[in-house]
């Protein structure tokens, strides 16, 4: 039984053939309508989401499934103390396939330890995201055609933002990858990614405090909401909030192809009229990761159309 907890979970070859299912699935929905007839997807979230959650409930039902689940740590058993692993244990015996996001790291990972059917990890605290990873690559792969010879920035909050942990795994696996990480000092990248990923495969890197000097080179600018939730004080949130807002001024020395993406949601990060930009596709971002989800949903439930 296969689960997906981190993105490395998937072969480079996988990540390939799942986003070619959700190209065809976005060029002949039809074929898939009845393709998870039956089946049914839990989603549990012990922490907010809009894109995530529904967009998987809409994955799911897209592919003629059902969806069950809950969408606030209090409204489960969990607030009279029952443990990830019980509960999976439980929700395995009624759903076919689990989703769940949790703000401990590490939590769908037990989770799959314990379930009887397939786990994916849909964010576990500040440490991984996988499935925004494939979000983000569908889109990337659309939008550029490629995933080699890239020159990315991340932007923002890259200490909590765990959607960019995921990404750097993830486009860490191709060659000619540039990643050019933005974010004020106390922000910075974890020292164990900087490490253990950018190092030890010997990626090209640089960190800068600067978004207007590096934007030139951008083939991808990667902006992120700075993480409230996971701060200590409400101070050092407030100071470092407003570090960045993208606003159409700063796109002018942009190249003409730069693709932007943003997980979403936004806070202040972009200026709502940067929307209209031909160059903003983080919007495009969002409905990939419905298409994203049913090609992942289908591979982890072995289901061949
Ligand atoms: C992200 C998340 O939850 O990590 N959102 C999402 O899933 N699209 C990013 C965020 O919350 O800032």
């Amino acid at each position: 039984m296969r689960n997906l907890i981190d993105i490395t979970d998937l072969t480079v070859e996988e990540i390939d053939a799942l986003v070619a299912t959700a190209n065809d699935i976005i060029a002949n929905p039809d074929k898939y309508c009845e393709a998870c007839h039956r089946k049914k997807l839990a989603t549990l979230f012990f922490e907010p989401s809009t894109r995530t959650r529904l967009s998987f409930e809409a994955a799911m039902l897209e592919l003629g499934g059902t969806v069950l689940g809950f969408s606030q740590a209090n409204s489960s058993s969990a607030s009279k103390g029952e443990s990830v692993s019980d509960t999976v244990r439980v929700v395995g015996c009624y759903a076919d396939i689990i989703a769940m996001r949790h703000p401990k790291e590490g939590a769908p990972m037990v989770a799959a330890m314990h379930s009887p059917v397939p786990i994916i990890n849909a964010g576990d605290g500040g440490h991984n995201h996988p499935t925004q990873t494939l979000t983000d690559l569908l889109t990337i792969q659309r939008e550029k055609g490629r995933f080699d010879n890239l020159t990315v920035g991340l932007c923002g909050d890259l200490k909590f933002g765990r959607t960019v942990h995921s990404l750097i795994h993830a486009l860490s696996r191709y060659t000619g990858i540039h990643f050019v990480l933005i974010s004020p000092e106390e922000l910075r990248l974890p020292e164990y990614i900087i490490h253990d990923v950018l190092e030890k495969k010997n990626m090209s890197f640089e960190e800068t405090q600067d978004l207007e000097a590096v934007m030139p080179k951008l083939d991808i600018l990667y902006m992120t909401r700075v993480q409230r939730e996971r701060f200590f004080n409400e101070a050092d949130y407030i100071r470092l909030k407003d570090s960045y807002i993208l606003t159409l001024d700063k796109l002018k020395n942009a190249k003409e192809d730069l693709c932007i993406l943003h997980p979403l949601p936004r806070v202040n990060e972009i200026a709502t009229n940067v929307d209209e930009d031909s160059r903003a596709c983080y919007f495009k971002q969002a409905q990939n990761g419905k298409y994203i989800r049913m090609a992942l949903i289908l591979k982890l439930l072995g289901v061949e159309v």
